[in-house]
């Protein structure tokens, strides 16, 4: 066989490797990825290029990639694994990365991690990772996208590490010359705590339609983030029903834009939220009637875990409900977001905690942000 048909035939296999799901894609038939490749695993290594402090306890590695690394999507994030006391560990990120940190182009990515009381990887991370260490990343993922049509204005809301995404759409969307008022809206609990604060405030001086607006939960300068208290700043400029709205946050806080931007006619809403929302929200209780005094019977739906013949009430959601039962359900980021923990439903009705809707019959499911209404059947 001549090189150009082996070529073509590495290339071929690449091809059909590139459509596996993460877990069972090898790199075997890429072999400038091999060289990231270390011990008996095959997974994407990137280098840390650069660590960039953001604020006291936020701090950014922007990554080169194996050579093959897809190109990503600005909301978009990456699992990223680390081995603590020999225990491989994933948690995900949003890219941050799009022109000045982190390109497509040079084949870069950004990852910026916030340090969590208590986190195992962001704190590894901070502790153990400087330029030149390698870790091991995932292909981007993920539905979070900004809008792909240009539009005459969007909303932006964000608070604490909930900005990274956020940013990186804000970013994308200057760096394709999008004409539209870019508004900006973030909370954080001081002006030093705001992660990106002097990239913003120079987006701000370089974009005359890039305009930015923090809001603070400490101090002096206190002054809580709302959906009405972004909106009076803008004066009925916004046409509701043209404009995009993008969120992520804490559970909380992002339900409480949804919920009040829906009530104003906002229709192009798109949340990404970094904890779920404390349980039950009212968001989702919007079926219970004005008064009830009752628990709706939904909320002790009922799940039956068919390989391992249990059954059990689930009060939160099917992820909690299974490990109660004492099974062990894969699972990465319990929000949402990664889709490990993704299972057959066969049968009966479940609501997303997220987004509010129901679905019935044979179907996939996210287990941890899905609750039975009434009963439901799951493989697993
Ligand atoms: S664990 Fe990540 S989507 Fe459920």
């Amino acid at each position: 066989m001549n090189t150009a048909n082996q070529t073509q035939l590495f290339d071929t296999f690449r091809y059909f490797e590139s459509l596996l799901p993460d877990f069972a894609r090898t790199g075997l038939f890429n072999p400038a990825a091999q060289r990231y490749v270390r011990g008996s695993t095959a997974r994407p290594m990137a280098t840390v290029v650069e660590r960039r402090q953001e604020t006291a306890d936020t701090v950014s590695f922007v990554l080169k990639t194996p050579v093959n690394y897809p190109d990503y999507q600005p909301g978009q994030h990456v699992d990223v694994a680390v081995e603590i006391n020999g225990v491989r560990t994933v948690r995900q990120y949003s890219l941050t990365g799009i022109d000045g940190r982190g390109s497509i182009k040079d084949k870069t990515i950004s990852v910026t991690v916030k340090r969590a009381a208590g986190g195992k990887v962001s704190n590894y991370l901070h502790e153990h990772i400087h330029a030149g260490a390698q870790i091991e990343i995932s292909n981007p993922r993920g539905d979070f996208a900004m809008p792909t049509t240009d539009r005459s204005a969007y909303l932006f809301f964000s608070a604490g590490s909930g900005i990274t995404p956020i940013y990186a759409m804000a970013c994308a969307l200057l760096a394709r010359g999008a004409s539209g008022d870019i508004y900006f809206f973030h909370a954080a609990k001081n002006r030093h705590s705001v992660i990106f604060c002097e990239a913003l405030r120079g987006l701000a001086t370089e974009f005359k339609n890039f305009h930015h607006y923090f809001f603070y939960s400490e101090g002096a300068e206190t002054n809580r983030l709302s959906a009405a208290s972004a909106l009076a700043l803008l004066q009925n400029t916004v046409d509701s029903s043209q404009t995009p709205v993008r969120i992520c946050g804490a559970g909380d806080f992002v339900r409480s834009i949804e919920n009040d931007l829906k009530e104003m006619r906002y229709f192009d809403i798109q949340s990404e939220y970094y904890t779920l929302p404390k349980w039950p929200s009212e968001g989702l209780r919007s079926d219970i009637p004005v008064g009830a005094d009752q628990e709706p019977s939904w909320l002790h739906g009922t799940a039956r875990f068919l390989r391992a013949g249990i059954e059990t009430k689930v009060a939160t959601n099917l992820l909690e409900a299974a490990e109660a039962a004492g099974l062990k359900p894969k699972h990465g980021c319990r929000r949402g977001i990664c889709h490990e923990c993704k299972a057959h439903k066969r049968n009966g009705i479940v609501k997303n905690i997220l987004t509010g809707k129901e679905s019935a019959g044979s179907e996939d499911i996210q287990l941890c942000i899905t609750q039975p209404m009434g009963e439901v059947e799951i493989d697993l």
